[in-house]
C-alpha cells in the first residue's frame, strides 16, 4: 500500500515513515520545511537505505494536493503536518485554525476525488482536557479545549466523523497520542524543535547538553505524589508502530464509512521529576534545574487508559520511559556541535 505521510519530515512523521517502511507500506513524504529539516531525510534513508519520494508540499494547497493525488495513487494518508505549539497558538489563533483545519479539509476533498479510502489523524489527549477520572478511556467525555491548539484537534476530528459519515467508503481513525518523547535508537532521527523547545524532553537534554543554562519544572504544588504534573510519556517509534497496526485495522474494516479514536498511550503516569531523575539516572548526567510557578494552561495529571488499542488493534507500548530518555539523549550528543 502507497501511504501518504503528510508532515513526514516531522518528529513523529518520520519515525512513522521508518515503521511504515519495515512493515512493508510504501510511504512518500510529503512536508513543507515549516518545523522540519531536510537533513532528516539523510537520516530515514540511512535507517532504512530508501529513498522515498519527497514533495516540498503544503496541505493547504489544493492545487498542488490534488496533483500529488493524481500522480502517485495512493491507498492511505496519515496526517500529522499541524502547527503543535500551545503557547503559539494562543498568541495567533487563526493561524492554528487555518493551517490545522484547512490542511484537513483539502487533504479529505482530494481523498474523495482519488478514492483513496484510508485516512489516519494525529490527534491528541489534550481533548480530554483535564478529565475528572483517570486513566482516561475514549469515552471519558472531552472538554472544552484550553487552548486554540487544543481546540484544532477536537474540531478536526469532529469534521472527520462527519465527512466519514457522508463519504461512502472511506474510513477514518484519530489517534489521540500522549505524550511522545525519544528519539529512534540509531540517533539518526529524533525531535528537532526550531528555536526554544517548548516541550519537557527536548528542553531536557538541550540543558543537558550545555545549550541553555537550566530548566524550569513548571509547578510542584500539583497534587500529585511530588507535586509535579503526571503525564503518560510513549516512546516515539511505539508511537510510530501504532500507526502501521491502524492501517493494519482499517485494511480489515470492511464495512464503509468507518471511523474510531483510540488513546495511544502507555497506560502509566510519570511525574515530571520522575522523568527528570530517570534521565540522570540512565544517562548518568546531572540535569540543571529550577522549581518555576506553574505554566499556564497545564493539566495537572493525565494518562491513558490503553485496553482499546491494545485489543482492538493488538498494539503495546513495548519501550519504557527509561529506553526514550536513553534515545532522546543519544540524539542530541549527534546532533550538538562539539566544542
Ligand atoms: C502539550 C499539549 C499536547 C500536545 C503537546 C505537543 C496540552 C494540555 N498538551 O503537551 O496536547 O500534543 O504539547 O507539543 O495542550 N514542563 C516543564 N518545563 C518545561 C517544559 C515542560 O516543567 O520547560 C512540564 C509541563 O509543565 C508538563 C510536562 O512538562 O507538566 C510536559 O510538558 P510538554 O512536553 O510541553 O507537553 P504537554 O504540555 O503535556
Amino acid at each position: 500500500m502507497k501511504i501518504l505521510v503528510t508532515g513526514g519530515a516531522g518528529f513523529i512523521g518520520s519515525h512513522t515513515v521508518v515503521a511504515l517502511h519495515e512493515a512493508g507500506f510504501e510511504p512518500v513524504i510529503i512536508d513543507n520545511l515549516y518545523n522540519s529539516n531536510l537533513n532528516v531525510l539523510d537520516g530515514i534513508r540511512q535507517i532504512t537505505g530508501k529513498d522515498f519520494p519527497f514533495y516540498e508540499i503544503d496541505c493547504n494547497d489544493p492545487e498542488k494536493v490534488r496533483a500529488l493525488f493524481e500522480k502517485e495513487k495512493f491507498d492511505g494518508v496519515i496526517h500529522f503536518a499541524a502547527y503543535k505549539a500551545v503557547g503559539e497558538s494562543v498568541q495567533k489563533p487563526l493561524n492554528y485554525y487555518e493551517n490545522n483545519l484547512i490542511s484537513l479539509m483539502v487533504l479529505l476533498r482530494a481523498m474523495k476525488e482519488f478514492d483513496v479510502h484510508n485516512f489516519v489523524f494525529s490527534s491528541s489527549c489534550t481533548v480530554y482536557g483535564q478529565p475528572e477520572k483517570l486513566p482516561v478511556t475514549e469515552s471519558t467525555p472531552r472538554q472544552p479545549a484550553t487552548s486554540p491548539y487544543g481546540n484544532t484537534k477536537a474540531i478536526a476530528e469532529d469534521i472527520i466523523r462527519d465527512h466519514v459519515y457522508s463519504a461512502p467508503g472511506l474510513k477514518a481513525l484519530s489517534l489521540r497520542y500522549f505524550n511522545p518523547i525519544g528519539a529512534h535508537e540509531s540517533a539518526l532521527i529524533g525531535e528537532l524543535p526550531n528555536g526554544v523547545p517548548s516541550n519537557l524532553v527536548p528542553f531536557i537534554t538541550q540543558t543537558a547538553a550545555g545549550l541553555r543554562p537550566s530548566l524550569t519544572v513548571f509547578g510542584s504544588d500539583y497534587d500529585t505524589p511530588d507535586g509535579t504534573c503526571i503525564r503518560d510519556f510513549i516512546h516515539v517509534v511505539d508511537l510510530a508502530n501504532a500507526h502501521v497496526k491502524a492501517l493494519d485495522l482499517l485494511k480489515e474494516k470492511t464495512e464503509a464509512d468507518h471511523y474510531d479514536v483510540f488513546n495511544v498511550g502507555t497506560g502509566e503516569g510519570y511525574t515530571v521529576l520522575q522523568l527528570i531523575n530517570t534521565f540522570e539516572e540512565v544517562n548518568g548526567v546531572k540535569l540543571n534545574y529550577t522549581v518555576g510557578p506553574r505554566r499556564e494552561g497545564d493539566v495537572e495529571k493525565i494518562y491513558a487508559q490503553a485496553d482499546k488499542v491494545n485489543h482492538v488493534m493488538k498494539w503495546h507500548a513495548e519501550k519504557t520511559m527509561a529506553d526514550a530518555l536513553r534515545d532522546a539523549w543519544n540524539w542530541q550528543l549527534k546532533i550538538t556541535p562539539q566544542k
